[in-house]
């Protein structure tokens, strides 16, 4: 079946869905941004840690930028800060983003044991430019403040349980209007029992099965062994690495899932991606991927 007839019918399926919800929902629940995003019918773009090649990563400027360059939803980090708020950042360690080492002197200092008013006293900005000295780290709530006013967030847990997590939504009116993942499937699991309204896209490989153990001998590459496993945590996409094929997309179509691709930064492998029918690219440069993307489609009449 063409992706576009595939997708149709995806997006009809889903509209059943919703309309038979909306007789349990508030009127507040009728923008499921999330649920849209993953019935698109056209390939997404996904702006990673924001838009990470013009402005720090995992930071307000960033995420502003991917926004006002298109971007279709904007992925970000978070970790458990010492006195257990969540905070947005990439690495377990504060050296590589921040000014941590030259302020505490010390090395590999670790997130979970500093306080979140440590974390947000450090410059994030001038590692990556003296443009940006003074960046702030921001906490989670602060970054969906500010990306879910006008765009969708897709939130990668690093670390810690998903209680505190789901509640951050709960209370800010966001379950499924952004989309949360994980290399850790056994999260992912928790998080669905838990919430299961929420959407959950599913990072491989995995970095832990739901079942607690870690992986051992299964082949990287997107697979129907993977996909019979990630399946298991309730996530409608797999976001995996570029080791797929247009076969293993067409066996994640065929069990109703969604394909993302990350991180793709340039036209040519963004181009054989979308030839084999993924769903979605995660980039660093988020305009040249809505150009590949723009590129692609039918010429007006
Ligand atoms: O969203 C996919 C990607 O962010 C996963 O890898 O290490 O950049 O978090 P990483
Ligand atoms: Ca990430």
């Amino acid at each position: 079946m063409k992706n576009y007839a595939r997708n149709g019918l995806f997006a009809v399926a889903l509209a059943m869905a919703l309309a038979h919800g909306a007789m349990n929902m508030n009127a507040s629940d009728a923008d499921l941004a999330a649920l849209k995003l993953v019935a698109s019918r056209r390939p997404l773009v996904i702006g990673h840690r924001g838009y990470c090649q013009v402005a720090p990563e995992n930071t307000l400027p960033s995420f502003k930028l991917a926004m006002s360059a298109g971007a279709d939803l904007v992925e970000l980090d978070y970790h458990h800060t010492k006195d257990g708020k969540l905070i947005v950042i990439h690495d377990g360690e504060l050296d590589r983003t921040t000014d941590a080492t030259n302020r505490w002197q010390e090395k590999k200092i670790k997130v979970e044991t500093k306080t979140a008013a440590e974390i947000q006293s450090l410059d994030a900005g001038s590692w990556f430019d003296a443009k940006y000295a003074g960046t702030k780290i921001p906490l989670l709530e602060e970054a969906l403040d500010a990306i879910q006013a006008g765009g969708v967030t897709l939130i990668e847990r690093k670390g810690g349980d998903p209680g505190a997590c789901i509640k951050l939504l709960r209370d800010k009116g966001l379950i499924n209007k952004l989309i949360v993942q994980s290399f850790d499937w056994q999260y992912l699991r928790a998080f669905h029992e838990q919430e299961p309204e929420q959407v959950l896209g599913v990072l491989g490989p995995a970095a832990r099965l739901v079942d607690g153990t870690k992986p051992s001998g299964i082949p990287k590459a997107l697979s129907a062994r993977w996909l019979d496993e990630l399946r298991k945590t309730g996530a409608k996409v797999a976001v995996w690495n570029q080791e797929v094929t247009k076969e293993s997309v067409h066996l994640a179509h065929d069990r109703g899932l969604k394909v993302w691709v990350y991180t793709i930064n340039d036209l040519e492998t963004a181009n054989k991606l979308l030839d084999m029918g993924v769903d979605g690219l995660i980039t660093n440069n988020t305009p040249l991927i809505r150009k590949a993307i723009a590129l692609r489609s039918e010429k007006p009449a």
